[in-house]
C-alpha cells in the first residue's frame, strides 16, 4: 500500500495528477488510508496499539512522499520541462561592474607615484585639532578653522522633557578640543611624521619618509558644477636630509608626464606661483601646461620648520617638501565631465562610460 502510493505520486507528471493522487490515498472522505483508518473498529482489543502505530507509520511515509513529488514538480523538474526551456533562445548578457571615475584615477596616481619611490599611506577621516591644525602650523585664532569652512563635529544630547529638544554638544577629543571632518590630507603628513618618530630608537637619527595619501577631504561647500562638500586630494610628502624644491619641481614633472603619457621628448612643464599655507615655507600653487593652456593643480611648498619640530624633526638635519592636489579636477579634466555632482550622483548610465 505504502509503496502503491509512492509510485503514485511519483508518476504524476503534473499538479492535476499529483492531487488527484493525493485524494486516492490521503482523502479526508473516502482516501484509502481513511478506509483502513475506519477498519480498526475491528481490530482486537490487545492490538490496538501496535496497529495503530503502524498506521501512523504508513501515514508519515505516504504524506513524506507527497511532499517529495510536490517538491519535484513546483522546481520545474516534470517530465515537461524541455518544451518549458527553449535553448535556442539567444542568452542574456551580463552586465559587467566596473571602477567609479575617481577610484581609477586614485589608482593610477598611486601607481605612478610608487614607482617614483612613494608609499601609498592612509588617516583618519575624523581628525583632532592637533593634526587638522596644530601641529600644521595654523594657530588657534586663524580663519582656517572658522566653523563656516569645517564639518565640527557634534553628538546629540538627551532632552531634558519632549517639548524642549536638547542643542547638540560639540564632539570633543582626548584633549578637549572639537573633532572635525578632515579639511585636507596634510593632517596624514603629520600622522606619518609623528609615526616615523616614534619609530626611532634613542640616539638614532628619524628615518627619511616618502609617502602619498590619497582620500577624501570636507569642507562646506555648497554644491556646484564645480564644488561639492566631499572631494578628494592627494598629498605627497618627502623628508631627508638635503631636500630641495628642485626635487618637488621634478617629482611633479616625472609625476604628470606619466599621468598624461606624455613621450619624454615632450616635457611637461611644471609652473610654480607664490602662495602661502601655514605648512610650507615658500609656498606656491602648481600648475601644468596642458592641452594648450595652464591648468591650476594644487598647492605645494617646502614643509615649514614650525610643522618639523612640532612633530619632532630637527630642521637643522631635515628639510622636505610637501604637495596637495584636488583629484576631481584632474579625473574631471581628463574625461571631460564637465560637473562635479555628476561623479556623486550614482547614475549607472553616466558611470558606465568610464
Ligand atoms: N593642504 C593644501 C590645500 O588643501 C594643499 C597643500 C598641501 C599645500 C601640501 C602645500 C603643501 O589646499
Amino acid at each position: 500500500f505504502e509503496s502503491d502510493a509512492a509510485q503514485a505520486f511519483g508518476a504524476a507528471a503534473d499538479g492535476e495528477a499529483l492531487e488527484a493522487a493525493r485524494v486516492e490515498f490521503l482523502g479526508a472522505k473516502a482516501g484509502r488510508l481513511k478506509a483502513i483508518q475506519k477498519g480498526m473498529g475491528g481490530v482486537d482489543k490487545a492490538d490496538k496499539p501496535a496497529a495503530g502505530q503502524k498506521l501512523n507509520a504508513v501515514k508519515g511515509a505516504i504524506e513524506t512522499a507527497f511532499e517529495t513529488a510536490k517538491t519535484r514538480l513546483d522546481s520545474g523538474a516534470s517530465t515537461g520541462v524541455q518544451d518549458a526551456f527553449d535553448i535556442t533562445l539567444p542568452g542574456r548578457p551580463l552586465r559587467r561592474g566596473r571602477l567609479h571615475p575617481i577610484t581609477q584615477t586614485i589608482e593610477r596616481m598611486k601607481e605612478i607615484m610608487g614607482r617614483l619611490g612613494f608609499t601609498a599611506v592612509e588617516g583618519p577621516e575624523i581628525e583632532d585639532d592637533w593634526h587638522n591644525f596644530v601641529a600644521l602650523n595654523i594657530p588657534e585664532v586663524h580663519p582656517a578653522r572658522d566653523p563656516l569652512d569645517n564639518f565640527y563635529l557634534s553628538v546629540a544630547q538627551r532632552a531634558e522633557s519632549s517639548s524642549t529638544p536638547a542643542e547638540p554638544a560639540p564632539a570633543l577629543g582626548p584633549d578637549g578640543k572639537p573633532l572635525l571632518l578632515r579639511s585636507q590630507t596634510s593632517t596624514v603628513q603629520i600622522r606619518t611624521m609623528e609615526a616615523a618618530i616614534a619609530a626611532t630608537a634613542e640616539g638614532d637619527d628619524p628615518p627619511p619618509v616618502r609617502i602619498v595619501s590619497l582620500g577624501r577631504v570636507y569642507r562646506p561647500d555648497t554644491a556646484d558644477a564645480t564644488h561639492y562638500p566631499m572631494f578628494h586630494q592627494i598629498e605627497g610628502l618627502c623628508i631627508a636630509p638635503g631636500v630641495t624644491m628642485a626635487d618637488l619641481k621634478g617629482v611633479l614633472q616625472m609625476f604628470w608626464q606619466s599621468y598624461f603619457g606624455l613621450e619624454s621628448s615632450e616635457p611637461i612643464e611644471v609652473r610654480f606661483r607664490p602662495s602661502f599655507f601655514p605648512f610650507t615655507e615658500p609656498s606656491v600653487e602648481c600648475d601644468i601646461w596642458h592641452d594648450g593652456k595652464w591648468m591650476e593643480i594644487g598647492g605645494a611648498g617646502m614643509v615649514d620648520p614650525n610643522v618639523l619640530r612640532a612633530v619632532g624633526y630637527d630642521p637643522e638635519q631635515v628639510t622636505g617638501f610637501a604637495f596637495g592636489l584636488g583629484i576631481e579636477r584632474i579625473c574631471m579634466r581628463q574625461h571631460g565631465i564637465t560637473d562635479i555632482r555628476d561623479l556623486y550622483a550614482n547614475d549607472v548610465r553616466f558611470l558606465a562610460q568610464f
